[in-house]
């Protein structure tokens, strides 16, 4: 396997809550290679109701990923965005405010924690209406989901790929939201694990300690399908690679 690939991740600097120096975004960089990530999807978060700079973290993007393939020849690193679920979502994506997935059709979208089930379902269906795929980030954090995991599994059935942080795989986020986790997975219903980083600590952008959790638990096949082949094909790239 061509090593990790973390599609959702908020080391851009200066662009959102994420990262703010460039120092940060390279300790992020080196935590994420070292442990054997290989690609990363930089998705910093676009909500309509804040005004954003979205040249600007093109511009950053740009300068930021040259260093970076200096460093690792072998690290590929593409742009996205997490958006947050508004109603004129699929005009923001048309006339460029905001940006899916690598170029794809894929739509990084996140709700508010206390979102009702069924409204989340019924936005994803009307993101799919215009012509894009959502992709429900971190499916854990709503607590109508945690309180309900079926609307996670009909979330999944209508083939939107959700998206888990690998924190709440490996407990850090506590027992409840473990146990949904791993209600999902044993479902087969997870379909990437990412890591959501935001923290400049060195070890936010690490993958490894989940896949080994995910592997050991419920298999090889299954953990290398979460980590690393479904999000590249997810940002449009050979799963392979
Ligand atoms: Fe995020």
């Amino acid at each position: 396997m061509g090593g990790f690939c973390d599609l959702h991740c908020h080391i851009l600097y200066g662009v959102d809550d994420g990262a703010q120096t460039v120092e940060d975004a390279r300790a992020l960089i080196d935590g994420a290679y070292s442990s054997g990530t290989r690609t990363i999807c930089f998705t910093p978060h676009y909500n309509p109701f804040r005004k954003i700079d979205s040249a600007g973290a093109e511009e950053t993007f740009r300068t930021f990923s040259a260093e970076m393939k200096e460093k690792y020849p072998d690290l590929t690193l593409c742009l996205g965005a997490e958006v947050l679920y508004h109603q004129k979502i699929a005009d923001s994506l048309s006339r460029g405010a905001c940006r899916t997935l690598n170029g794809t059709r894929f739509v990084l979208v996140e709700f508010l924690p206390d979102d009702d089930g069924q409204y989340i379902i019924q936005s994803l269906e009307s993101v799919a209406a215009r012509g894009y795929t959502p992709i429900l980030a971190h499916a854990e954090r709503y607590h109508s989901f945690l309180g309900k995991p079926k609307y996670a599994l009909s979330v999944a059935e209508r083939e939107f790929p959700i998206q888990l942080n690998v924190r709440s795989v490996t407990g850090e986020n506590g027992k409840r939201v473990q146990k949904f986790c791993r209600l999902l997975l044993k479902e087969g219903a997870a379909a990437v694990i990412a890591t959501d980083a935001h923290d400049p600590d060195y070890a936010d952008a690490r993958l490894d300690e989940g896949f080994r959790a995910v592997a050991s638990r419920f298999g090889p096949e299954y953990a290398t399908t979460i980590f690393c082949r479904m999000p590249r094909i997810l940002l449009g790239l050979d799963p392979n690679g």
